[in-house]
């Protein structure tokens, strides 16, 4: 079957102006690992209500075009009346069911303290299962370290390459491919270093995607940010931020890529909308939609609500989140 068609509306769809992707794909070590710092148990049905939460918000499809999710959230259902399964329920607001499908990261084999993305090993099948189960698009997410010595070339090369061969194999059974290479925050990097290693890689990972054939108006990309390390003692201010990422994305993106996602990565709320919103003021005139894909910057405020217990005073957090991140695809706050 040709999904070409159906792989370039959908990339278009997640990415149209005004909405982003909701990134609800914790693991459930790392969904536990934030339950349990705000003193709530993980269990597979505290997980299943909290996204219930958030996905029944009333109004979120004003502002979320694709929800990501972990296979075991993927697989339930909304916790009221009927009990219908997520992907349904999503559908049925016209927002896309994704599908978190790499298996994590890994210590690559040769090198000091460097990671490799691993889940290519029957990728395949279980891309055709998802697909069948209603998912439209993925999510794989490459880590690359900034340290001395790093990254390595061994480290980009394998995760870029990585990326190409999952780009492809989604593309093949109708998912849009969600290509994320993260250059990590943590560190004491300068803005500047970020911006080299984030080109280099961007760079790369655009390269291994033409050699693997992925077509580039079926994906969309996932980046960081162009940012100071959480402890650089130079911090650069918003405008700084958005102009280099911008002229980073320009110098190393095609234009046929239909959208940019950005992560969070650790960045504050506010700060991740402000960057997100400047780089819309900026950019009238780039070939590419620019929008969010936030796990934490989304989720943050709704999680500390919740903390078990206050169902509507998190939704209404979670939905003053979207809406201002749909502002700021606007560039209007
Ligand atoms: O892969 C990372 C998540 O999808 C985005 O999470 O916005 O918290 O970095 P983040």
């Amino acid at each position: 079957m040709n999904y070409t068609e159906e792989l370039i509306i959908n990339a278009q769809k997640m990415v149209t102006k005004g909405k982003g992707i909701l990134a609800a794909d914790e693991s459930n070590p790392t969904c536990t690992k934030r339950f349990e710092a705000l003193g709530i148990s993980s269990s597979p049905e505290s997980r299943n209500e909290y996204r219930d939460l958030l996905f029944s918000t009333e109004g979120i499809e004003q502002y979320i075009s694709g929800v990501i999710m972990f296979d075991e959230t993927f697989r339930q259902s909304t916790t009221c009346d009927d009990e219908i399964p997520f992907t349904k329920y999503l559908q049925n607001l016209d927002i896309l069911p994704g599908i978190k499908v790499d298996k994590g990261v890994k210590q690559l084999a040769g090198f000091n303290n460097e990671v490799v993305t691993e889940g290519l090993d029957s990728l395949r099948d279980r891309l055709q299962e998802y697909y069948s189960l209603g998912a439209r698009f993925a999510k794989w997410r490459a880590v690359i370290k900034i340290d001395e010595g790093m990254p390595s070339n061994g480290s980009i090369m394998a995760n870029a390459h990585s990326l190409a061969r999952y780009a492809a194999l989604c593309q093949e059974s109708g998912l849009v491919p969600i290509v994320e290479p993260e250059v990590l925050m943590e560190g004491k990097h300068s803005i500047d270093r970020c911006y080299t290693v984030t080109a280099k890689t961007l760079g790369v990972v655009f390269e291994q995607l033409k050699t693997q054939n992925v077509n580039l108006k079926g994906m969309v990309l996932k980046p960081n940010m162009v940012i100071s390390a959480l402890a650089c003692n130079d911090q650069a201010d918003i405008d700084k931020v958005a102009k280099l990422t911008i002229k980073c994305l320009k110098e190393n993106v095609p234009e046929e890529v239909p959208g940019i996602a950005f992560l969070s990565g650790g960045q504050s709320s506010d700060i991740a909308t402000e960057h997100l919103n400047r780089m819309n003021q900026l950019s009238v005139e780039l070939p590419w939609n620019l929008t969010f894909s936030y796990g934490r910057a989304l989720q943050k405020d709704a999680l500390n609500t919740w903390k078990g217990k206050n169902r509507k005073e998190a939704q209404k957090a979670f939905l003053d989140r979207a809406n201002n991140n749909s502002l700021a695809t606007w560039g209007k706050i």
